[in-house]
């Protein structure tokens, strides 16, 4: 059996799941409200009224959990001069290649690319969604600035929706991932062939 290695801890991994909770929670009570057809979703919070008053809060709730996880993983997820090579193979690897001797740190450029996407999507959700949060901010503003606002909103929402399906597809299609946020641990050989960077830097081998 492969030997393991520690890639999250319990807090981290609790901090994750409470805002994957709080993105499904929020996503599909403002799907609810994006369209007609959508709108039999409110049934899940108790009907129309209640879904109205809970999603700014699960959207503020999920944003938090986001501030807390930024701050652990943007170290990592800062561009490095490798990530160019990442790039310039990912055509291969969507094909199933494997290539082990990318120079790629705890997270890849794929992965680096959906946490920018995650930050600023959800930077903009929570600025526009406050700014007409009725009724205590709308009334403070235009009605163009409040038509701008929901409609970066629900650009904004769309950007999120898509990074978030990219994100669980790959933590699924790349396997042996998963278990890095179920059991916080991967295995050695799953490092060196995914993040042979990040494989040398724990554990001090090539
Ligand atoms: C069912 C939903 C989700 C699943 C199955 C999932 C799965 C995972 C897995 C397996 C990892 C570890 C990847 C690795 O260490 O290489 C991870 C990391 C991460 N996840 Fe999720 N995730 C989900 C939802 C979300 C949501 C909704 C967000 C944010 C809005 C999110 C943000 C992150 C971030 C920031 C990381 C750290 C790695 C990085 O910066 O790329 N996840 N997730």
């Amino acid at each position: 059996m492969s030997k393991t290695l520690k890639r999250y801890s319990d807090s981290d991994r609790m901090n994750h799941w409470f805002i994957a909770i709080m993105f499904f929670l929020s996503a599909l009570s403002g799907l609810a409200f994006f369209h007609p057809s959508l709108y039999f979703l409110t049934n899940l919070f108790g009907g129309g009224t209640w879904a109205r008053i809970l999603h700014p809060f699960l959207g503020v709730l999920m944003f938090l959990g986001f501030i807390l996880m930024f701050f652990r993983v943007v170290k990592d997820n800062m561009f490095k001069r490798g990530d160019k090579e990442w790039r310039k193979q990912s055509g291969r690897m969507l094909r199933g290649e494997i290539n082990p001797d990318l120079p790629v740190g705890k997270y890849n450029y794929g992965q680096k690319m959906i946490f920018w996407l995650m930050t600023l999507s959800l930077l903009a959700l929570v600025i526009t969604g406050v700014l007409f949060w009725r009724p205590w901010f709308a009334p403070n503003f235009s009605v163009e600035v409040l038509r701008a606002a929901s409609l970066i909103h629900a650009i904004s929402a769309w950007v999120l929706l898509l990074s978030v399906f990219v994100h669980i597809y790959a933590a699924i299609w790349v396997k042996g991932t998963m278990r890095a946020m179920t059991q916080g641990t991967v295995t050695e050989e799953w490092a060196k062939t995914h993040h042979p960077l990040w494989y040398k830097e724990t554990t001090g081998k090539n």
